[in-house]
């Protein structure tokens, strides 16, 4: 097969309930499960191709058009804003952005707060009339108000176990996260014929 269609798919937590899901519905995934590091992996009959990304990264090779198709968390669409087709939440990965603090804390009416997310955060804060002060880090984004960097965090909490283990409370709900199909808005109607039928036979199983 000369051009597999392309499928973008995040590395980590979601990998494996992505994996369900396509097996579920019929797309043979099942070289994502493979343990080594190729960071490309065909199926079985060579009409797919996946690409194991950064979460943060699969946007952009959808949006160039390096991948038709991919799987993307809405923290990172809504933080970005890319140009891309969204054709279907894929119920899977689903956690929730919030916002957060040390347990009995009290923040200033300024606040600073410590997240990845500087842009939904700001508007946040702004639609509230709360004038933060928006401070970026890339992960481990709960040790901040411990050590003093940050007043309050905007994060995403699945679980509940990384605040509670660091004595932080989940104050107010930001946005509802899961991930989401999306795909390149020329190849989605260039490539109709092979793309369609994965967006079915995922729509299908997900009722
Ligand atoms: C995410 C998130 C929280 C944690 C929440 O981080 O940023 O830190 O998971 O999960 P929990 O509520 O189940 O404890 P992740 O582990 O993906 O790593 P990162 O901090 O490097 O992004």
């Amino acid at each position: 097969m000369p051009n597999p269609l392309t499928i973008a798919v995040p590395k980590g937590r979601v990998t494996r309930p992505l994996t369900e899901l396509f097996e579920r519905a019929g797309i043979d995934a099942s070289a994502l499960l493979s343990d080594d590091r190729r960071l490309t992996r065909d199926s079985a009959d060579g009409s797919l191709r996946f690409l194991l990304l950064k979460p943060d990264d699969v946007p952009t090779y959808v949006e160039y058009g390096a991948a038709d198709l991919g799987v993307s968390g809405r923290d990172v669409l809504l933080e970005r804003r890319y140009e891309l087709y969204q054709p279907l939440d894929l119920g899977i990965g689903r956690c929730r952005m919030v916002v957060a603090a040390q347990r009995g804390s009290v923040a200033p009416a300024v606040p600073r707060v410590a997240t990845k997310y500087q842009h939904i955060a700001s508007e946040y804060f702004a639609r509230r009339g709360i004038q933060a002060e928006i401070i970026y880090v890339q992960g481990s984004v709960e040790l901040a108000p411990l050590v003093g960097l940050a007043h309050l965090i905007v994060d995403l909490v699945e679980t509940g176990t990384t605040l509670s283990e660091n004595d932080l409370e989940e104050r107010e709900l930001v946005l509802d996260v899961s991930s989401v199909l999306v795909a390149n808005r020329a190849q989605y109607k260039l490539r109709r014929a092979e793309v369609a039928p994965v967006v079915e036979r995922l729509r299908r199983v997900l009722g």
